[in-house]
């Protein structure tokens, strides 16, 4: 399937969802839901600095996409009263690039980078004194005549996010001040971030539907977000506007939204994984040839929501498939001892 037509998918939105994303966006710690601990640490982290009259630290966010990590570097961004500029790893590809989004750079800005893991090597390079020392090496001229510029920028705040920490050079990992984990929501906070998003997307909804969306949203404020404006469409077009719970269910039910917040690709992937391969363990990359989906694409989303719901299991030798799984899936299990039950 497409990207654009999967629900669940918290990357590779529509126009429409970009749009309608911004206004859904919070713009303060007092709006933005849930993560409390990495909240409690910002509030004095950052009244620590303001009190200094200093910025902030450099920060790294890191987490499954769609739990806020590009919000919460707007939200501190506005708490600071700041610029932020925003780019990201794949898109900075040459050193000059990150040295000219530098030296444009105010003081007390944020710069944020986006999916930093993928910067390369040259350019991560670049970035280590400008964080250390806000200096810039410029490389000037070529072989033996060539000679490095040691440039000041303004003392500057960096916020990195990545999906994927483990990828990240120790050096670079190193040079952030602070390093904050995103965790999958509870329920009740995303059932509170559906209510919000109703309210600003002027939708009414009963209690019992919300209840239903943040059940079904994969712990996930984006894919709670993209639920409520699915269900919104099916409650204008098949009934009066109005989000009750039999037309919360009708929807979800035509996405293929199972109870637990999978879909087909999550059922695919288990599948695949009990009967082609006997439940485990079997290598990501081989998963992916059998799904014919991204590797980077398990890992980054279907995986991290699985194992948090106790699904799979990643082992060295694997993925494995869990009890609960064959359970969730009306499969039955092979015991160890080769018997069916
Ligand atoms: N803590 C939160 N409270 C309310 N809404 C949130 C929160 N975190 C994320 N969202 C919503 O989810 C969407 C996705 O968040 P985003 O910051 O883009 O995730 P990430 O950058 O981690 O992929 C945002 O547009 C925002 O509306
Ligand atoms: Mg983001």
């Amino acid at each position: 399937m497409p990207d654009e037509e999967r629900i669940i998918t918290p990357e590779n939105q529509s126009n429409e969802d970009n749009v309608l994303d911004l206004t859904l966006r919070p713009r303060t710690l007092k709006e933005y839901i849930g993560q409390t601990k990495v909240k409690q640490n910002l509030e004095i982290f950052m009244q620590a600095a303001k009190q200094r009259g200093e910025p902030i630290e450099h920060v790294l966010l890191y987490g499954p996409p769609g739990l806020g990590k590009t919000t919460l570097a707007g939200v501190i961004a506005n708490e600071m009263g700041v610029h932020i500029k925003v780019t990201s790893g794949p898109a900075i590809e040459r050193s000059g690039d990150l040295a000219a989004i530098l030296t444009n750079l105010e003081p007390g800005d944020i710069l944020f980078i986006d999916e930093i893991h993928r910067l390369n090597k040259v350019v991560e390079e670049v970035l280590y004194p400008a964080m250390e020392d806000y200096s810039l090496d410029l490389v000037v001229g070529k072989g033996p005549s060539a000679r490095v510029l040691k440039l000041d920028l303004p003392k500057f705040t960096l916020i990195g996010a990545t999906t994927r920490i483990s990828l990240l050079s120790s050096p670079l990992r190193d040079r952030f001040g602070v390093i904050y984990p995103l965790n999958f929501y509870e329920e009740d906070e995303i059932k509170k971030i559906v209510e919000r998003s109703a309210k600003i997307l002027f939708t009414d909804i009963e209690p019992p539907a919300a209840e239903i969306l943040s059940q079904r949203s994969r712990r996930t404020p984006r894919v709670a977000n993209r639920l409520l404006k699915r269900v919104r469409d099916f409650a204008q077009v098949r009934g009066d506007g109005r989000v009750s719970e039999p037309i919360a269910k009708q929807a979800l039910d035509m996405l293929e939204v199972d109870a637990l917040g999978l879909d087909q690709v999550d059922r695919k992937i288990l599948l695949a994984i009990i009967e082609k391969f006997n439940g485990g363990p079997v290598g990501v990359q081989t998963l992916a040839a059998a799904t014919a989906e991204e590797m980077a694409t398990i890992e980054d989303v279907y995986e991290p929501f699985l194992m948090q719901i106790g699904f799979l299991d990643r082992t060295p030798r694997g993925r494995v498939a869990t009890e609960r799984a064959y359970k969730h899936l009306g499969m039955p299990k092979l015991s160890d001892e080769g018997f069916t039950f």
